[in-house]
């Protein structure tokens, strides 16, 4: 920041010196520096310069930035309080800093913009800009440095802008345009504006370099001194506007001078802020009369009936086909009958707009200027408080076609007058607009009108209507209806069929279903629509608007219906963002609907879900989940159900559950089992040995053991044998006899098993079936482990012949039990069972002995 000031001040010196200005010049003629003294000079101004500029990297960093840029590079950095030119990005095209206050341009503040297409500078206080600050600006094509403070225009800006087309420089505060001339280099230069309220001086060579223009625009209100023939040399020459209150005031000569060297006959030309009130002050126009131009407007105009009469004096016989008036005052009555002798002949086209009587109720009317208003063929008279146009004006105005009085206070009741009743009037009327007026009743007009019978366009916008009547007389050629913006809530068949255009927008409606065979256009912006109209009712239809709604979507059902659809705008609507629509509207802005949407892809935003609210639709992308979310929820809980049946199926195959039960249980049992070890350690008793042997054996097999096992084991026939000792009651665990009721049955085994010096299993098909005999195995299994009891602890009883391989794989530990364990079979035949039973209690008994 702080070494801007400096900058400055060196810059500002030498370019006066360079310019020799005297600051009390009344005068622009150069007192030329010698050329020695300006080469010095410039020598001088290059070091101070590169001296700058070797600061200048630093002040850069300090610059504040503007990013506000849209898609198309366009950057609106206006009404920001820039104070110096903010960093914006050097792919930008457009950079709009209109309205800031930059006081000056530095010679680095818009290097590396060789794309910038459009510099905006309007409004800043402008008083310095460096000789090489747009040097880098190649692509140049539009600069606008206009309401500043550049008191001197130096040459050096433009040498580099050979695109610049547009330029301008109105109502800054130099006097002259400089020497050497400052748009000498602008070859491709179109439209060119300068001027303002202290221009002074013009001179021959001032505008060199410039050729051709589309548009000239010169602000020269103060104008003293022009050389005449300064802007002759412009040729062709577009539209120009002049600003010359001063000179046709004060200084007629000059006025007429500026209007000779711009008058063509192909140009037109608009004179602003004149004040004509006197006959003499017409006099700078018989400059333009004799140039025989055809198109003169004038705006903002103060006009007296004298001059009026001086001006169509003036003109009488020069072919003017247009004279408008946008922002008359008119000071007198309308007392023009003195022109009448004058020849207006030419005159097609009349144009006025904010004409402002100042004396109304003196107003005459135009009823003497026959001689004015029979030529025209086109009338506007807009946003002049004309509330009534009498009948026998109506009847002059033989060759009207095209009649404009919008924005006026015609009534329905003054309407009937100025279209003269049930007489003939204006027969030749194609157009009439008769928008933004006061109007109540759409049955009036339609009545009115019925007797034009060439009229094809009827503009009836912006009126009071309220309702439509059941029906309506029309002109037959009627082909174009203006209706919008009235509060019209419902249509009926008033409407004509023979419509081409049909303008509703900015109603209150809410459906429309009138059948127009040959609609080509249909506006319904700005209305109440929840959905199309049915498009069968438009068989012709080409161009639908209907933004601006309550449509919550559409489909390319609802497109369909329109057979000859072209061009659709329907932005601007409540879109709901569902995936069809989402899909549609991207398929519809790539074209593949067939349909230009020519509001442009960010005209349709979503408004709801909450989520993507105010985002662009072209710009959402809903994902698959979102899109097809019954499916994806069919398809996942399917195959969760699949999977979870794959696993079920799984894990009943590798008995997962059995398992699981069986560990969780034997893990309770074993807590249990501790818990009374530890019990009984506290209590310092030995385990405690209750039974010789539990037996562990499927219920199915019940019968063999109560009838056979148990009897043999526990109550053995004194009869058997005569040794005492073999023959010892045998005391048997049974879980059906023995087992606690009331406790769990996985605890009743394991206490069971615990409290038993061996474990007898009862081997069978039944056996092998149970589970509860299985856990019983393992759980001995563990026991023999767990080195509780010697490795014979288990002892095993083969009911039926079942080898190895007739156990199922999941009894792994019957298997390698069956295997690492020998076992007792029981015979069938009755004679070897004394020996099976006496191999049992020695086996029962054996682990005894050993202990
Ligand atoms: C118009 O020019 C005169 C000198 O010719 C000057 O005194 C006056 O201030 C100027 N008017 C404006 C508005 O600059
Ligand atoms: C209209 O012209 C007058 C001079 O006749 C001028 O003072 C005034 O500022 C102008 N108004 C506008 C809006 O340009
Ligand atoms: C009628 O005038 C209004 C406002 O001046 C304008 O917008 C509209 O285009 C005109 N209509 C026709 C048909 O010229
Ligand atoms: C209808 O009138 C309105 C308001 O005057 C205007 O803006 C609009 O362009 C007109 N419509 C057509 C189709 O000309």
């Amino acid at each position: 920041m702080m070494f801007h000031q400096p900058t400055e001040t060196l810059q500002q010196k030498p370019r006066c010196l360079l310019h020799h200005r005297p600051s009390t010049s009344t005068s622009c003629s150069m007192r030329r520096p010698t050329s020695c003294h300006l080469t010095l000079l410039l020598l001088l101004l290059l070091l101070l310069l590169n001296f700058c500029r070797g600061q200048g990297s630093d002040s850069g960093d300090g610059r504040p930035s503007c990013d506000r840029c849209d898609l198309h590079l366009s950057c609106n950095c206006s009404h920001s309080g820039f104070t110096h030119i903010p960093v914006v990005t050097d792919r930008a095209l457009t950079i709009d800093l209109s309205y800031n206050a930059i006081a000056s341009v530095m010679d680095d503040d818009l290097t590396g913009h060789t794309r910038l297409r459009v510099l905006d500078l309007h409004g800043n206080g402008l008083a310095t800009i460096h000789p090489s600050a747009f040097d880098s600006l190649w692509s140049l094509e539009e600069l606008d440095l206009s309401d500043n403070q550049l008191a001197v225009l130096d040459h050096q800006w433009f040498r580099k802008l050979e695109s610049l087309l547009q330029l301008n420089l109105l109502n800054n505060p130099y006097s002259c345009l400089g020497s050497p001339p400052p748009f000498q280099g602008l070859v491709q230069l179109r439209r060119l504006a300068f001027g303002g309220p202290t221009l002074e001086e013009l001179k021959r060579g001032d505008l060199s370099g410039v050729t051709q223009l589309e548009e000239l625009t010169v602000h020269a209100n103060n104008l003293t001194r022009y050389e005449s023939g300064t802007l002759a040399d412009i040729w062709p020459l577009g539209r120009v506007t002049l600003s010359l209150h001063g000179p046709f005031l004060t200084n007629m000569p000059v006025a007429s001078a500026v209007l000779g060297d711009v008058s063509y006959p192909e140009t037109p030309i608009t004179l602003e802020d004149l004040n004509m009130t006197e006959t003499s002050s017409v006099q700078p126009l018989t400059a333009l009369a004799k140039k025989r131009i055809r198109h003169l407007s004038f705006r903002n105009l103060s006009v007296s009936d004298k001059a009026i009469v001086s001006l169509l004096v003036a003109v009488s016989g020069v072919p003017i086909t247009y004279l408008s008036m946008d922002g008359v005052t008119l000071i007198g009555q309308g007392s023009w009958r003195n022109a009448s002798k004058t020849d207006q002949k030419s005159i097609d086209e009349f144009f006025a707009r904010d004409v402002v009587v100042l004396d109304v109720f003196k107003f005459l009317s135009l009823l003497d200027l026959t001689f004015l208003l029979q030529y025209p063929r086109r009338v506007s008279v807009i946003n002049s408080k004309v509330f009534v146009m009498p009948c026998i004006t109506s009847k002059l105005l033989v060759h009207l076609q095209y009649l404009d009085l919008s924005d006026n206070l015609l009534t329905d009741l003054t309407l009937v007058e100025t279209l003269c009743g049930n007489q003939e009037t204006l027969k030749e009327l194609r157009v009439l607009n008769i928008s933004g007026n006061p109007l109540k009743s759409l049955s009036t007009v339609s009545r009115m009108v019925t007797k034009l019978s060439k009229l094809t366009h009827l503009d009836v916008s912006r009126t009071a209507y309220i309702s439509m009547p059941p029906s309506c007389p029309w002109p037959s050629t009627l082909r174009h209806l203006n209706i919008s913006g009235t509060q019209l809530t419902t249509t009926t068949p008033c409407l004509p069929a023979t419509l081409e255009v049909l303008d509703l927008s900015n109603n209150n409606l809410r459906s429309f279903t009138q059948r127009l065979p040959v609609l080509r256009e249909l506006y319904l912006s700005g209305n109440k629509f929840l959905s199309f109209p049915p498009g069968q009712l438009f068989p012709n239809l080409q161009t639908l608007m209907i933004h601006s709604n309550t449509l919550n979507m559409f489909s390319h059902l609802d497109l369909q219906s329109f057979r000859r659809l072209e061009s659709l705008q329907a932005g601007q609507n409540k879109f709901v963002c569902t995936c069809d629509f989402v899909n549609f509207l991207h398929s519809a802005l790539k074209g593949h609907e067939g349909i230009h949407l020519t509001d442009g892809e960010d005209s349709y935003v979503c408004d709801s879900p909450l989520y993507l609210q105010g985002e662009p639709v072209g710009r959402v992308h809903l994902s698959t989940v979102i899109c097809h979310r019954v499916l994806f929820v069919s398809v996942t809980c399917g195959l969760v159900l699949v999977v979870g049946f794959l696993l079920g199926v799984l894990l009943w195959r590798l008995h997962a559950f059995w398992y699981l039960k069986m560990t969780w249980a034997w893990l309770k049992a074993k807590h249990s089992s501790r818990r009374r070890q530890r019990h009984r350690v506290i209590e310092g008793s030995e385990a405690l040995l209750s039974f010789d042997a539990f037996v562990s054996y499927s219920e199915r097999d019940a019968g063999w053991v109560e009838n056979f096992l148990v009897p043999e084991l526990e109550e053995p026939s004194e009869s058997d044998s005569g040794d005492p000792r073999t023959l010892r009651s045998l005391t048997l665990c049974l879980h059906k006899r023995d087992f606690l009721p009331g406790h769990w049955i996985v605890d009743n085994i394991m206490s069971a098993m615990e409290r038993s010096r061996r474990t007898i299993f009862i081997l069978s098909e039944n056996f092998v079936q149970s589970d509860w005999c299985r856990y019983e195995l393992d759980f001995s299994h563990f026991r023999l482990f767990d080195g509780h009891a010697g490795g014979e602890a288990a002892i095993l009883i083969l009911l039926e012949p079942l080898s190895k391989d007739d156990v199922p794989k999941r009894f792994y530990k019957l298997r390698k039990l069956m295997s690492s364990t020998t076992y007792l079979e029981w015979p069938q035949e009755e004679e070897r069972r004394p020996e099976f039973w006496r191999s049992l209690r020695s086996a029962l008994s054996g682990g005894n002995e050993d202990d």
